[in-house]
């Protein structure tokens, strides 16, 4: 499938969903007005792959990412109310350590980029389409 539509309708704040798209797992996370916060107000200069959150989203409450570590291509842990999410409350990848934050940029650990954003465009207030 070229492109991929996503319900955002039933994620509600502070949930993810991992959909499916060219065979790589694409995570959607709805982010809290905190997770928000957090990801706006970093200085730019303390991260590794230099990108405002501003520069990775659509609209502020909705995170796309690739779901792939820049590593080494492992699924990392987050989407899961009980999975570790690391040390800056994104996501975790437990192969080799990599902390992602609440815009899936590389804090710490062995991965070099930033988790990828996805070519996406909102088709309503409530989905998206993916590539
Ligand atoms: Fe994720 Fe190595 S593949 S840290």
């Amino acid at each position: 499938l070229a492109s991929t539509d996503v319900n955002l309708a039933h994620i509600t704040e502070g949930q993810a969903v991992t959909v499916m798209w060219r065979g790589k797992p694409v995570f959607v996370r709805h982010r809290t007005a905190q997770e928000i916060q957090e990801a706006e107000t970093v200085p730019l200069g303390e991260l590794r792959d230099p990108q405002p959150d501003s520069a990775r989203v659509e609209r502020k409450p909705w995170l796309v990412v690739l779901g792939v570590c820049t590593h080494l291509g492992c699924v990392p842990l987050g989407q899961r109310p009980t999975d570790a999410r690391g040390d800056f409350g994104g996501w975790f990848c437990p192969c080799h350590g990599s902390h992602y934050d609440t815009s899936g940029r590389i804090r710490r650990g062995p991965a070099p980029t930033n988790l990828a954003v996805p070519e996406y465009s909102f088709t309503s207030d409530t989905q998206i389409r993916i590539g």
